[in-house]
């Protein structure tokens, strides 16, 4: 794999970023709580909204991985401003664009996440929801520590079927 780096996403990745998430919803259809068909025809200002936290890193962050400028991944970090809960960050939009996968793209990402988490004393704890066909997203999270903690069992229906999803965890 050629040189490619990792960086914060900021305002101007607004594109990439919007067209990054909607090509994850379509590549890999299994992947998410949400389907294409959700946010496919959203208006720019929806975007602008959604994306806000993230692009201002405020209470969220997104790391993108990055060759020659080209965005080719991203896994995003939610933080809690409520004090009951500001041990605790969420894991999501783990993914890579299916042509540079296996290249431990995924797993660059994941560890520089972790680090930053590490970073800020308060988190204690990250959680994440994955989908049970998303095997190999499983294993990454199962070799940075994270454990399964329980089952949303028939969470998701995905082509007429119902999938369960797992809710993941590891302590820092
Ligand atoms: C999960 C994902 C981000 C990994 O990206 P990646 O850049 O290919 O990951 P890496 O190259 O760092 O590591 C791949 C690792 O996946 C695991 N893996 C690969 N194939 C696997 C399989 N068939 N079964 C189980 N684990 C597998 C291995 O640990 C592998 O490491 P290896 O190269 O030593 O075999 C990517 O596959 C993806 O975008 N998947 C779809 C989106 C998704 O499932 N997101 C999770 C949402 S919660």
């Amino acid at each position: 794999m050629e040189s490619f780096t990792i960086a914060e996403a900021n305002i101007n990745d607004f594109n990439s970023v919007k067209n990054l998430m909607l090509k994850a919803l379509q590549t890999d259809p299994t992947a998410f709580s949400s389907d294409h068909s959700d946010y496919a025809n959203n208006s720019d200002s929806w975007w602008q909204n959604y994306l806000y936290g993230y692009l201002n890193q405020f209470y969220s962050k997104l790391f993108l991985a990055k060759q020659d400028n080209k965005v080719i991944g991203m896994v995003g970090i939610l933080l809690d401003s409520k004090n009951r809960r500001k041990h605790v960050a969420s894991v999501v939009w783990f993914y890579i664009d299916p042509e540079y996968r296996k290249f431990g793209l995924g797993r660059e990402l994941l560890k520089n996440l972790i680090e930053f988490a590490k970073t800020n004393k308060a988190i204690k704890k990250l959680t994440l929801l994955v989908n049970a066909p998303q095997h190999k997203a499983i294993a990454i999270y199962k070799e940075f520590g994270f454990s399964i903690s329980g089952t949303l069992q028939k969470e998701l229906l995905i082509n007429n079927e119902f999938i369960d999803e797992y809710i993941m965890e590891l302590f820092l």
